[in-house]
This record gives C-alpha cells, structure tokens and sequence, in this order.
C-alpha cells in the first residue's frame, strides 16, 4: 500500500525539499515544508521589533500570529504562498535577515510547540508530505515512511551559493559554507527537537546524485515502501 504520510527531514540545502515538492506533485497529496513556519515567525517578530534573544516575547508573539501556508497563488517560483496576519510574505522570509535568526527563534521550546500543534492539525487527514528536521521524529513519529536527505556540508554550501548568485546575492562560497555549519551545529545541538533521523528513517544521500536519480530513487521508496524498510533501508 503506498504510505500517506511522508516525513522527509535532514540539514538545509540537502535536497528535501525539492525531493518533498516533487514527490507531493507525483503523489497529488498536499506538500508541506514546515521551515516555512519557523521563518515566518521569525519574520514577524523581526517586523515588530521584538528583540529575538528574547524567549518569553518571542513565544508569546508567536502564538498569536496567524500562518497561513497554501499553494503558490502567484507563479513566480514560490513552492507556496505564505502569509502571516494575511501579509504575503513567501519571498521576504527567504532573506538573509531571516536566516540570520531563524535558528535560534527555532530552538525555543515554546515556539516548537506552538508551530508543531498546527503541523499534526495539517497532517490528521493524510495524504501529505511534510518536510523538516523533526517530522520522523516528534512532529508525526508514526509517518508511513520517513527519509532522511543528507549531502555534505561542502555539496549543500555550493547548491545554496548557486541558488543565492542566481537570485542576484553578492555572498561568497566561504561565507555560505561557515552559515551552513553554523545553522547544522545549532539544529543539531539544540535541546528541543535536534536535527536527528528517526530509527526507522531511510537514508538518503545526494552528494553524488543528479535531480533525476534523486526522484527516482525516492519513487522507488515510495513505490515498494513497506518492503524496502523492512530489507534494507533502515538507518540507524
Ligand atoms: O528548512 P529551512 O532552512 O527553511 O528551516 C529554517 C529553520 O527552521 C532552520 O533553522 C531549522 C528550523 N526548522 C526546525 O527546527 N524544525 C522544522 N521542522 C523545520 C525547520
């Protein structure tokens, strides 16, 4: 039977998201990349001046806001329209300014909490692929399958260095390449939630994969789910 939930985690610029969009548009099921929150509320509390070491402001602000994540109602190569207290921000929370502080925002205990209640909300019906770095393992632990996407540092700094030239950004391969440590060793050292795969994840490296064999590996997984993890495909 083909799995209806899907947690695909693992460290920025892996390839999950593009692996998660993808495999949601094959699929016809709802997509879900969950950073999108946290960069939201990190936009926000920016917007509104709240100083960002401050928890018990941040999180308060955060509970109130209202998210919204729907598919791309403009089509400018956004993955999906997202809005907080109706202000389309889908492009804003991509800034440098935003990523600058979305990792710490991320590591408040109160924020997670806020932010992974509407997450199971959106995942109850099914059908949906969410991508993270703690779906497998807190947001939907019982997920149908989970995949944890990796790449090296070096292969996932030169891919967000493209992306960030093409897009007209004067930043250089080192600087990106110290950000994307810096951003792995606060996901994966933090108290709430680290970046981890589940026990029962499947491991996907794309250092060496080009986007076709990427999908197709991850269609085969899907594919022949229950039978690849019970062979082979756990990671532990
Ligand atoms: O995947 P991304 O770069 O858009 O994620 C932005 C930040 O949000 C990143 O610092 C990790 C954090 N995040 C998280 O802690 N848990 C998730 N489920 C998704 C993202």
């Amino acid at each position: 039977m083909r799995p209806s939930t899907i947690a695909i985690d693992g460290p920025a610029a892996s390839g999950k998201s593009t692996i998660g969009f993808h495999l949601a548009r094959h699929l016809g099921y709802l997509y879900l990349d969950t950073g999108v929150l946290y960069r939201a509320a990190t936009w926000a509390a920016q917007a509104q001046g709240v100083d960002i070491s401050d928890e018990a402001s941040v999180t308060s602000l955060v509970r109130g806001l209202a998210i919204d994540v729907v598919p791309p109602t403009i089509a400018d190569g956004r993955q999906c329209t997202v809005r907080v207290d109706g202000i389309d921000v889908s492009w804003e929370i991509r800034s440098p300014r935003v990523e600058s502080a979305v990792s710490p925002v991320s590591a408040y205990p109160g924020v997670r909490e806020s932010l992974t209640q509407r997450m199971r909300e959106i995942a109850r019906n099914g059908r949906v692929v969410m991508v993270g770095r703690d779906i497998g393992t807190v947001v939907i632990p019982d997920a149908d399958l989970k995949l944890y996407v990796t790449a090296s540092p070096e292969e996932r700094a030169s891919r967000r260095h493209l992306e960030l030239q093409a897009s007209g950004k004067s930043v250089t391969y080192a600087q990106v390449l110290a950000g994307i440590r810096e951003r792995d060793h606060i996901d994966s050292h933090r108290k709430a939630a680290p970046l981890r795969p589940a026990q029962d994840a499947v491991l996907v490296d794309t250092t060496a994969l080009s986007m076709e064999a990427m999908f197709c590996e991850v269609e085969k997984l899907v594919n022949g789910c229950s039978e690849h993890q019970q062979h082979q495909g756990a990671y532990a």
